[in-house]
């Protein structure tokens, strides 16, 4: 693994719960075949490995070549996982998948709104007849009016301490949030920065681009415990939408 990707690792949070919400959406939802599924933005593949332990047949598309090279490195020995280096500009299928998700903003990071529109096109192309689309995107209203512009965590990698700082900036005329994640490993004099700028994408604007492309039955969850579709009330929207049609086709 790079050390960005091991970096990733240390500070995002154990996939579980997310596995165990995305299992029942998918039985909730009548998909109970042996699914075809893409995880877009999949990073250093955590879901990956996850959806392969379910019995599903995997592919991750992910963008940025670190993550993208400790992805493929991770699932070298997993038969049924595909690795592919690419964005939502990059999906191209058509009528490939039952399950397109992408987890923890990828789609956030598809900055203006035409191409936002134009993802939700290819990933509506991409689902087979039934298919089920879910991303998870940051709410921003949430965030704006609760977080400080400054944030600090600690995490551990081969026993060294490390300091996670997140300077958060708002590129208000363009409805940006720009992050700048600095990683600064006790005893050494390094530290590994990366800014992130994400659209500020609020729930009203997100529905109406997902059902003027198509999708129906789109339902909201404010978190991964829950069990029934609820008003967005938190630090996350979890949305999924279902491309019309029969899933057995
Ligand atoms: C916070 S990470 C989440 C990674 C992974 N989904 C997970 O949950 O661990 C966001 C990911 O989105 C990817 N990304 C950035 N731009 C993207 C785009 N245009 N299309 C798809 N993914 C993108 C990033 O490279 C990064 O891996």
């Amino acid at each position: 693994m790079s050390l960005q990707a091991d970096l990733y690792t240390e500070f995002d949070t154990d996939p579980t719960n997310i596995t165990a919400f995305i299992w029942w959406l998918t039985k909730k939802s009548g998909l109970s075949r042996n699914l075809r599924v893409l995880d877009m933005g999949c990073g250093p593949g955590r879901m990956l490995m996850e959806y392969a332990r379910l019995g599903w047949h995997v592919t991750g598309m992910e963008p940025d070549p670190d993550f993208y090279a400790s992805a493929k490195q991770a699932a070298a020995h997993h038969p049924s996982i595909t690795v592919k280096h690419g964005s939502f500009e990059d999906l191209i299928e058509e009528h490939a998948y039952d399950l397109i998700t992408a987890i923890n903003d990828p789609f956030a990071y598809v900055l203006d709104i035409p191409k936002r529109r134009e993802a939700l096109g290819r990933v509506y192309r991409a689902l087979k007849p039934g298919g089920l689309m879910f991303l998870e995107v940051k709410n921003f209203l949430y965030k704006l009016f609760y977080d400080q512009p400054i944030k600090e965590e600690f995490g551990k990698i081969d026993h060294r301490r490390i300091a996670h700082v997140m300077q958060q900036e708002i590129d208000f005329h363009n409805a940006r949030w720009i992050c700048r994640d600095e990683y600064i490993v006790e005893g050494e004099n390094r530290t590994v920065s990366k800014t992130h700028t994400l659209a500020i994408i609020t729930l009203p604007e997100l529905m109406y681009f997902i059902e003027q492309q198509g999708f129906e039955q789109i339902e909201t969850y404010p978190d991964y415990g829950v069990r029934d579709p609820q008003p967005i009330n938190g630090r996350l929207i979890l949305i999924s939408a279902r491309k019309p049609g029969d899933s057995d086709i």
